[in-house]
């Protein structure tokens, strides 16, 4: 089985083209980001503790996350191979990564690595709404809806993220730069990384991605 990560600062384009990846190399996306919000809009306990964190633009803890991807990669949508978008974001969480897919022998093929300039991610994120169904992202001027407010894929009504605003925004990315950032150098060196434009088109973004998959 094949596990591929998708890298890249908060707003860079992850999930959009995680979503796109999925649907081309029927593979499951896994989006630590989405599942937290999933528990936070059922109040479950896992949910309730990382809303506190979540709300700042910090990461939750370690050990839940783990966990939740741990479960996660048990159900028969990953049997064909999956995508994580969101996980890992700092060294710890990698090392445990490396744990698990040894103990489950899954083959890590790639890390996709979406290269933004910062100054645009503001906009990006400030204008981007989310289906709370199915987490299909669309953006107010970028990508937008056949229908006005009303997601394509299942006719939900889409919302704004609550730590979309550009307070919290400021705070995601110094945490993706102190934190996350670093793991390239990680995965570097053990010659995983491809490096995608991600100030191209969205189309664009996705073309580079598939000139370098590796199977
Ligand atoms: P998470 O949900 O992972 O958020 P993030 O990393 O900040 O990334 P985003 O979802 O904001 O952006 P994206 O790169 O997916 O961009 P998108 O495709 O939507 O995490 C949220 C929080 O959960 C974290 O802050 C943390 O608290 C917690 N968390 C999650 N994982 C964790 C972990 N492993 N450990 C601990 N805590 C964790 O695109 C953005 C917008 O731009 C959209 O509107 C889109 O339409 C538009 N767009 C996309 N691509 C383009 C393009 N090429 N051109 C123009 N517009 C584009």
């Amino acid at each position: 089985m094949n596990c591929y990560l998708i890298m890249g600062a908060p707003g860079a384009g992850k999930g959009t083209q995680a979503s796109l990846i999925k649907n081309n190399y029927k593979i499951a996306h896994i989006s630590t980001g989405d599942m937290f919000r999933e528990a936070i809009s059922s109040r479950t306990p896992v949910g309730l503790e990382a809303k506190k964190y979540i709300d700042k633009g910090n990461l939750a803890p370690d050990e839940i996350t783990v966990y939740l991807v741990k479960e996660r990669i048990q159900n028969d949508d990953c049997k064909n191979g999956f995508i994580l978008d969101g996980f890992p974001r700092n060294l710890n969480q990698a090392k445990a990564l490396d744990k698990l897919l040894k103990e489950e022998k899954i083959e890590l093929k790639s890390v996709i690595n979406i290269e933004t300039d910062d100054k645009i991610l503001i906009d990006r994120i400030v204008g981007r709404r989310t289906c709370p169904n199915c987490n299909e992202a669309y953006h107010i001027e970028t990508k937008k809806p056949l229908k006005d407010g009303i997601c394509d894929k299942c006719g939900s009504r889409l919302i704004q993220r609550a730590d979309d605003n550009e307070e919290v925004v400021k705070s995601r990315l110094d945490v993706y730069h102190e934190q996350t950032a670093p793991l390239l150098k990680y995965y570097s060196k053990k010659g995983l990384v491809v490096n995608v434009d991600g100030m191209q088109d969205i189309d664009d973004v996705f073309n580079d991605i598939k000139k370098t998959w590796r199977k």
